[in-house]
C-alpha cells in the first residue's frame, strides 16, 4: 500500500522529524563558509522555504530592499543564490557564465529520464551545443520561409472560432476565456513547426490527448516537492508527484512516439513529400566529429520535440493574455493601439506578419508586457565549481536563480516600474515569439472590439507554475468590429 500526504502540516511535521533524526546520524566536518551573500533569517532545517510564499520570485524581489541584489537562501537543504538586479545578472553572464552553466534537475524531471535528453536541463557542453544547433536550424529557418502562411492560417482559425462565439446568444452573460483560444492557435503553430500538422483540430483525438497530458505536466512542475528540498526523501515520493509525472509525461511521450512512428512508416514506404519540418530535420540528422552522436536516439528525438512543444505553448499564450488585460485596464492605450493598426491596415484586410515592422506601438506593447509579466520568471542555474562571485565564496552545486521578474521591475532601472508604459523598450530576443506575439495580439485587436466581463479594477494576481500566468483567466466579451 502507498501513502501520499495530502495535508501539508502533516507532511512537513513528518519531514522535520525525519530530518532531525537524519542530522543526528550525520558525521563529519562541514566546510565552514566564510563569505556568503547576505541572508534573511530562516528556520532550522527548513531554511527559508516558509519565507518564500506562493510567489517566490515576488518575495525575493522584496528582499532586495533590505539585503541587496544578491541574496543567500537555504531552501530545505538546497544552497541557493538569488540574483535580483540587472547589474549582478550582467556580471554573472559576462564573467562567470561557465562557472554557473549547470542546471538544477528537479526530481519530477527525472521521470522517464526526461532530464537525460533535455536541452533546457543539459549542462553547457557538446550535447547541449548539438541540440542548440539543431534547434536553430529547425526553428529559425521556419521564421523566414514557408511557415508565414501556416501561422497566418492558425491565427485565422482562432479569429473564426472567436467570431462564432461573439455571435452566439448570451455572450454578454458569459464572455470567453481568451487564453483557451490562444492555446489552440499556439498548439497548431508549434504542431506545424514540429510535425507539419494541426494538433488542435476540433475532432483531433491526438491533439486533445497531448493537450491534456501537457497540461498535467505544467501543473506538476508548479507543485513544491519535498523530494527537491531534502534529497534523501527522493525514493519515497511522499506527495506522489513523481508517480503522477510518470503518468502524464509517459502519455505525452507515447503520443509523440506515435507521430514519429507514422512518419517513419511513411518514409519506409517511400514517395512521401519532403516536409522540412523539425521532425524531418531530426530524423535525417547525421552527426559528425567526436562531439556528436552519429544518429539521434529515439529518446532524444521524443524529448526534443516535446520540450519545444512545452516551451512554446504556455509562454506565448499567457503573454498575449497579459497584453490584452493591460490594454483593457487602460482604454487610452487600447484606442492608440487600435488606431495605429487601423492606420496601416485600413478596414478591409487582415493583419499580416509583414505589418509588424510598421507598428512600433504594438511592438512596444509586447515588449512592455514581457518586462512586467515575463512568463519565465526564474532562470535556474547551478555552480559547476567553487566560485568567487562579486567577492562572495559560492560553493560548488549552489543553485542559482536569476530573477527576471525582479529585474524587470527594478526601480533603479525603470522609472515608475509597476506602470504599463509601452513607450519604453527592452529586447527579449526571441525570434518566433517576436513574430507570433504581435500577430496574435494585432489580429485580436484588429478584428474585434473587446469588453471586460468583470468590472475594473481587474484582478492582475499571478500564479506560478512552470511559467507565470494570470491567477484568474481574463474573461472578455468579443464583438465583431463595428466599422
Ligand atoms: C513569450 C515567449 C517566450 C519567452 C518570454 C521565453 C523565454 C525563455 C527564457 C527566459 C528561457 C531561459 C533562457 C536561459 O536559460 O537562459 C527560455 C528557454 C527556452 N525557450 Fe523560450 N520563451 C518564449 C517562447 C518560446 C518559443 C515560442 C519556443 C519554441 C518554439 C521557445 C523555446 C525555448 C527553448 C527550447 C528553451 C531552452 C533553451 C536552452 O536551454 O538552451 N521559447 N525561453
Amino acid at each position: 500500500m502507498e501513502y501520499h500526504f495530502t495535508s501539508p502540516i502533516l507532511l512537513y511535521s513528518f519531514v522535520a522529524l525525519l530530518s532531525i533524526l537524519f542530522l543526528l546520524f550525520l558525521k563529519g566536518n562541514k566546510k565552514s563558509l566564510t563569505k556568503l551573500p547576505p541572508s534573511p533569517p530562516g528556520w532550522p532545517l527548513f531554511g527559508h522555504m516558509f519565507n518564500l510564499g506562493t510567489l517566490p520570485y515576488a518575495t525575493m524581489a522584496k528582499m532586495k530592499e533590505k539585503y541587496g541584489p544578491v541574496i543567500w537562501l537555504k531552501i530545505g537543504s538546497i544552497n541557493t543564490m538569488a540574483v535580483l538586479s540587472a547589474n549582478v545578472a550582467a556580471e554573472l553572464y559576462k564573467n562567470h557564465d561557465m562557472s554557473f552553466s549547470d542546471r538544477l534537475i528537479v526530481e519530477i524531471l527525472t521521470s522517464h529520464d526526461f532530464h537525460k535528453s533535455s536541452m533546457a536541463f543539459s549542462p553547457y557542453g557538446p550535447y547541449w551545443r548539438m541540440l542548440r544547433r539543431l534547434c536553430n536550424a529547425g526553428l529559425n529557418s521556419k521564421i523566414n520561409d514557408g511557415m508565414v502562411h501556416v501561422r497566418r492560417k492558425c491565427v485565422d482559425d482562432m479569429i473564426t472560432w472567436i467570431g462564432k462565439e461573439a455571435e452566439t446568444a448570451g455572450i454578454e452573460k458569459r464572455g470567453i476565456e481568451i487564453v483557451d483560444f490562444l492555446f489552440l492557435a499556439n498548439v497548431n503553430v508549434i504542431g506545424n513547426i514540429l510535425f507539419s500538422r494541426d494538433l488542435a483540430e476540433p475532432n483531433s483525438k491526438t491533439g486533445s490527448e497531448l493537450f491534456a497530458s501537457v497540461t498535467g505536466f505544467f501543473h506538476l512542475c508548479g507543485e513544491p516537492n519535498v523530494s527537491d528540498l531534502f534529497s534523501w526523501l527522493k525514493p519515497f515520493d511522499l506527495q506522489g508527484l513523481k508517480k503522477k509525472m510518470d503518468r502524464d509525461l509517459g502519455k505525452a511521450m507515447e503520443i509523440v512516439a506515435r507521430i514519429v512512428k507514422e512518419r517513419l512508416e511513411e518514409k519506409h514506404k517511400g514517395g512521401e513529400k519532403q516536409r522540412n519540418d523539425l521532425l524531418d530535420v531530426l530524423l535525417e540528422f547525421k552527426g559528425h566529429g567526436s562531439d556528436e552522436q552519429e544518429k539521434l536516439s529515439e529518446h532524444t528525438i521524443l524529448v526534443f520535440l516535446l520540450e519545444l512543444f512545452l516551451a512554446a505553448m504556455e509562454t506565448t499564450a499567457h503573454t498575449t493574455e497579459w497584453a490584452l488585460a493591460e490594454l483593457l485596464c487602460d482604454p487610452e492605450k487600447m484606442i492608440a493601439a487600435k488606431n495605429e493598426i487601423r492606420k496601416i491596415l485600413g478596414k478591409n484586410r487582415r493583419f499580416d506578419e509583414s505589418d509588424i515592422d510598421n507598428l512600433p506601438f504594438l511592438q512596444a506593447i509586447v515588449k512592455e508586457t514581457l518586462r512586467l509579466h515575463p512568463p519565465v520568471v526564474l532562470i535556474p542555474k547551478k555552480a559547476s565549481k567553487d566560485t568567487v562571485f562579486m567577492g562572495y565564496e559560492i560553493p560548488k552545486s549552489t543553485h542559482v536563480m536569476v530573477n527576471l521578474w525582479a529585474i524587470g521591475r527594478d526601480s533603479e532601472y525603470w522609472s515608475d516600474p509597476l506602470s504599463f508604459k509601452p513607450e519604453r523598450r527592452i529586447c527579449p530576443g526571441l525570434p518566433i515569439a517576436h513574430r507570433l506575439l504581435p500577430l496574435l495580439l494585432g489580429s485580436l485587436l484588429h478584428e474585434f472590439d473587446w469588453e471586460l466581463f468583470d468590472s475594473l479594477p481587474l484582478d492582475m494576481s499571478e500564479k506560478m507554475g512552470l511559467t507565470v500566468r494570470k491567477l484568474k483567466p481574463l474573461r472578455v466579451i468579443p464583438r465583431k468590429r463595428s466599422c
